[in-house]
């Protein structure tokens, strides 16, 4: 285990398993389309990679990087794009593909953005959730149901470290505080 984490909440091998079952249970509910997958950047990266592999039917694919939090401390209520979406999603129908939900804030107004630019339709996939969610967004396809503690490692930093970690671990306080 790395030495600023407190403990390894997720293995690699029951990420492993459950991304399987996300990968397997898409490709059941979109057998008959092609999905446009979007990658939030630069969290969901690993976990993007890893479920496109494990949906067994063709797949597009787009990435983006969003901002919410412009003062740092507190939300404005508006998603920006900080890295614009290449793909065209009129017409798509878009899976989401997110690290963690916290708020929610994120990927509810993201979500409405899409629909407003003519997605068919748009559901969510992340891998983590945390309890303390004030947006109300559906998510369709979730990893992990977590409690309220800061995490990294696959994909998830803390000032950019931590990403390549195989597995998800909670921070130790003394690092961020
Ligand atoms: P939301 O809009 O409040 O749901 O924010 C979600 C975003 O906050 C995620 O995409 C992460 O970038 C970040 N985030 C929230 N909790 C954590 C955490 O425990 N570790 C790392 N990033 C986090």
């Amino acid at each position: 285990m790395h030495k600023d984490l407190e403990e390894i909440i997720l293995h690699e091998a029951e990420i492993e398993q459950r991304v399987k079952e996300l990968g397997d249970a898409i490709a059941k509910d979109y057998k008959c389309q092609e999905p446009l997958l979007i990658c939030i950047l630069r969290g969901a990266v690993i976990f993007f990679a890893d479920l496109c592999r494990a949906i067994d039917i063709p797949v597009q694919m787009g990435f983006v990087s969003l901002s919410s939090y412009k003062d740092g401390t507190s939300s404005t209520g508006n998603v920006e794009e900080r890295q614009k979406l290449m793909a065209d999603v009129k017409g798509k129908a878009v899976i989401l593909v997110e690290d963690i939900i916290d708020t929610g804030l994120t990927l509810k107004d993201y979500s409405q953005n899409l629909l407003d630019r003519g997605a068919e339709s748009v559901e969510i996939c992340c891998l983590l959730k945390k309890p303390e969610q004030v947006h109300n967004v559906d998510v369709q396809y979730q990893g992990f149901d977590i409690e309220n503690r800061f995490v990294v490692g696959y994909g998830l930093d803390y000032a950019e470290q931590y990403r390549n970690l195989p597995y998800v671990g909670i921070l130790k306080k003394e690092i961020y505080s």
